[in-house]
């Protein structure tokens, strides 16, 4: 018996999976189709995917040509396959012509002819309305968030706001966007906003999008105040709109894995959760200047709280701070929370270094996510008897902000408001906690 195996990811099954199928099967006598699951592709960067695994398999088993389906999860999987299963030929289409000769030491492999004119990339576009997206500001976060909607399906930026009609320009032109200077203009050729605007400016630009009808994601910190956090969220409940905080790390595909482990018991209760991020900046900028609301605080407090928030919950019992100030903002803040059961701790520099670390401690182990824990691709979990500990890795892809564009557009397009990776009152109550730091209340200054 001639046994095949091919795989694929096999979403919206289409004329050319099913032709690949076919053709796959008349190479032998036993087709073994493998499908991937939603983890691996995440992993290798597949964000569009729109059928789950389950659907997936579904629609390949009722193609009628697979004998035995199974599921790929992860790299060098396919030799293991090819042994186990005892395969004579690896099938798989043009497309990937020469990517598996190294298969050949295994098994006879063969690339069939591709079907011209579809694929799943196609046939989700053509399915998906294309959001035109618009970028309030022109630093350096929105630099960044360019090419990352790139790889997102149904985002296409097309235009920049900044009331400095130089900057405006210049962004436009460097991005092939359109520029604006006025937003009443801006707001009128968009579908959703990203506000990647001056700290100060957050609350206004997200109050007035959401005004006018378009969804918003709002760069951290979000806004300055539980309560503009909370009249925001309102609004955009009102008006049935998306108002998402990017918080980068809630939404990347690691850091969403220590929480689901962390929450399934896998280091016991949490005692103690310690978040650290520092990034020294060099004056003149924005970070160190106190008129545009710099700091470490309102710079780094936002991700970092998020951890701990995502971790231990928003029930908290009382905060402290320790803090450095140097020409009115705070170049390092240390803040302790405690909850009733568990203590945290944050410590945040921007011109102080230290580690910048995340520990989260439990009564049965702990989770040691080493520096930069906030761009997360690695983490290990560790218990007294090292023979039981276990590294993680994951891939991050990018600049890491296409998981949160994914996020917001497909909470867009499914009619989802809120969001299980960081829900809104998560998001509230990091706001209260920069709030009452920047009310000084418990503040020691050192
Ligand atoms: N395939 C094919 N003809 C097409 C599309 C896919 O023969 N028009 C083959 C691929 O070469 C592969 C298998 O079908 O052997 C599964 O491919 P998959 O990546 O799931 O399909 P695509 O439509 O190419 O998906 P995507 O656009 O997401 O890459």
């Amino acid at each position: 018996m001639i046994k095949v195996i091919t795989y694929g990811t096999y979403d919206l099954l289409h004329q050319g999976h099913i032709n690949l199928l076919r053709r796959a099967k008349e190479l032998g006598d036993y087709l073994i189709v493998g499908v991937t699951s939603d983890s691996f592709d995440r992993g290798r960067g597949k964000l569009n995917v729109r059928n789950n695994v389950l659907e997936r398999v579904e629609a390949v088993k009722a193609t009628g040509y697979a004998d035995e389906v199974i599921i790929e999860d992860y790299l060098g999987q396919k030799i293991d396959d090819i042994q186990k299963y005892d395969v004579d030929i690896f099938a798989i289409g043009s497309d990937w012509e020469g990517k598996f000769d190294y298969l050949n030491e295994y098994c006879k492999v063969v690339y069939l002819p591709r079907t011209e004119g579809i694929s799943s990339t196609m046939l989700r576009a053509e399915s998906q309305d294309v959001f035109r997206i618009g970028v309030i500001g022109s630093g350096r976060i929105a630099h960044r968030f360019l090419p990352e909607t790139k790889v997102v399906n149904g985002a296409e930026v097309v235009a920049v706001l900044n009331p400095e009609k130089e900057k405006a320009e210049a962004f436009a032109k460097m991005h092939g966007l359109e520029a604006f200077t006025e937003f009443e203009d801006f707001i009128q050729k968009v579908d959703a906003v990203y506000i990647a605007s001056p700290h100060l400016s957050h609350y206004d630009y997200a109050k007035r999008s959401l005004q006018a009808g378009k969804h918003v994601l709002c760069e951290i910190p979000f806004v300055l105040s539980k309560e503009q956090a909370l009249e925001l969220y309102r609004l955009a409940e009102e008006k049935n709109l998306v108002l998402m905080e990017a918080s980068k790390t809630a939404y990347c595909p690691a850091f969403g894995h220590i929480v689901t482990l962390v929450k399934s018991g896998i280091i016991g209760d949490v005692v103690d959760v310690k978040a650290s991020l520092s990034k020294m900046v060099p004056p003149p900028t924005r970070e160190l200047d106190a008129a545009q609301a710099g700091g470490a605080m309102n710079e780094h407090g936002p991700l970092t709280l998020m951890a701990i928030i995502k971790l231990l919950g928003i029930d908290w019992k009382d905060v402290s701070f320790h803090t450095k100030i140097e020409n009115g903002v705070d170049i390092y803040t240390k803040g302790v929370i405690n909850y009733p059961h568990a203590t945290s701790s944050f410590t945040l520099g921007i011109g102080v270094k230290t580690e910048g670390n995340l520990v989260i401690s439990g009564t049965k182990g702990y989770i040691y996510v080493p520096a930069p824990w906030w761009l997360t691709d690695f983490f290990e979990v560790r218990y007294e008897d090292q023979t039981k500990n276990k590294k993680y890795f994951y891939s991050y892809d990018g600049e890491g902000l296409r998981y949160e564009i994914q996020e917001w557009l497909s909470m867009i397009v499914n009619d989802r408001r809120s969001c299980y990776k960081l829900r809104r009152r998560e998001s509230v109550a990091i706001t209260e906690i920069i709030e009452k730091y920047r009310n000084g209340e418990n503040v020691t200054e050192i």
